[in-house]
């Protein structure tokens, strides 16, 4: 609190029943100059309308420590006190910083619901290794004091940039059909864009996100529309381009398509089968003929000569930046945790991103694509 402080923020302080064991609501309200909220349901002086206030105008919620219990109700949608209540509610960024028993750290009920509220768009700040509360040496320690209040400096003050951002993010694979029940489609599985759709909308950006199929839940405060094909994607995209000032065109759009869709689902040729391909609209390139004062973003999955294929596709589907990926890589790339990257732009800057987990290489490229912001 007081490095928050000290960095010109405003901190309110909520603490839970069990945290008031170790610290009392006195000393954090005379340290933070303003009412402790410690019970949900105090309503003297109108506090419950104070809380849906500051649910909205809070510029950042910290949870630190962010105990398992903690973690557990925000993964799951348990609202059974002020915190976990507020978490639901607010719509500003919410960081965490899981501070616990390194054996519960490592419990997989645990790992899911840290891996659940990431894909929600939470912000962990990973816990340190040292002493823990019970005596042990391990993973577990909350992050250091310094550590966070970085973090949530950060994030505030790039809020300030992206606040009046409208960016609309594609990800995942398209499907094109051959029949009812038969497709093409490729190895995407939408991480990259929805890490960049969870990254734009905690900085404080409006966020929609146009999805072909995936696994992956939308994260917190971004709107999504769900498409199958290359063309639907089309469609969404054009009809949400107008309000849009950033587009980030990550999605793997599937580059053929059957020339005709068959009914049903047509018996097995024991002979084998001819496709007719046709190629899909490109989506992209059509962007980059109407962009106007927009930041448009391409990616380019490459297997080699990534930076001169990239460099072609910067101009050729007049991009702004072009994030490319070598997905010759079994470990990293395409269905992976994990990403490497080489971000291109059109004066012929590059920068490259080493590999790191895709939440990581999200972040780093909108603090790459903050210079070239519209205004
Ligand atoms: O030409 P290539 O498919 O390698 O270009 C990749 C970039 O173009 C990606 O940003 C991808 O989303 C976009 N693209 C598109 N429409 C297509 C094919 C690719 O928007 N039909």
């Amino acid at each position: 609190m007081r490095r928050l402080q000290e960095a010109g923020l405003d901190v309110v302080v909520a603490v839970t029943a069990n945290a008031q064991r170790f610290v009392t609501p006195l000393t954090l309200q005379a340290l933070s100059r303003h009412r402790v909220i410690s019970n949900p349901w105090d309503l003297e002086g109108g506090t419950d309308i104070e809380h849906v206030a500051l649910a909205r105008r809070a510029a950042a919620f910290v949870i630190a420590p962010a105990t398992a219990n903690m973690i557990g109700k925000m993964a799951n949608g348990i609202a059974d006190d002020f915190l976990s209540t507020f978490y639901l509610a607010t719509q500003a960024p919410v960081l965490i910083a899981p501070g616990m028993n390194d054996k519960m750290l490592g419990h997989p009920a645990v790992r899911r619901n840290l891996d659940c509220l990431m894909e929600a768009g939470v912000e962990i700040i990973d816990p340190g290794e040292g002493y823990l509360a019970c005596g042990d040496w391990g993973p577990g320690r909350m992050a250091e004091p310094a550590q966070i209040a970085e973090a949530v400096g950060r994030l505030v003050e790039k809020s300030e940039s992206w606040r009046s951002q409208h960016v609309l993010v594609t990800a995942g694979p398209t499907q094109e059909p051959i029949d009812h029940v038969r497709f093409i489609s490729n190895r995407s599985s939408g991480r990259m864009g929805y890490a960049l759709a969870a990254a734009a909308r905690r900085r404080g950006a409006n966020v929609t996100l146009i999805s072909g199929p995936t696994s992956l839940a939308a994260p917190r405060g971004v709107y999504r529309i769900n498409v199958r094909t290359a063309e639907e994607m089309r469609r969404a995209v054009l009809e949400a381009f107008d309000p849009a000032t950033v587009v980030i065109q990550s999605a793997a759009v599937s580059d053929y398509m059957p020339r005709q869709v068959q009914t049903g689902k047509p018996a097995k040729q024991r002979g084998g089968m001819r496709l007719d391909l046709d190629v899909t609209p490109d989506i992209l390139a059509e962007l980059g003929r109407r962009k106007g004062k927009r930041l448009l973003i391409g990616f380019a999955a490459e297997t080699h000569d990534l930076k001169r294929k990239a460099q072609e596709k910067l101009r050729r589907k007049k991009t702004d930046l072009l994030v490319a990926n070598n997905v010759s890589r079994e470990e990293i790339g395409f269905e992976s945790e994990r990403n490497a990257v080489l971000v291109l732009d059109s004066r012929g800057r590059e920068v490259k991103l080493a590999e790191a987990p895709k939440t990581r290489i999200a972040e780093q490229i909108l603090d790459i694509a903050e210079e070239y912001l519209p205004s």
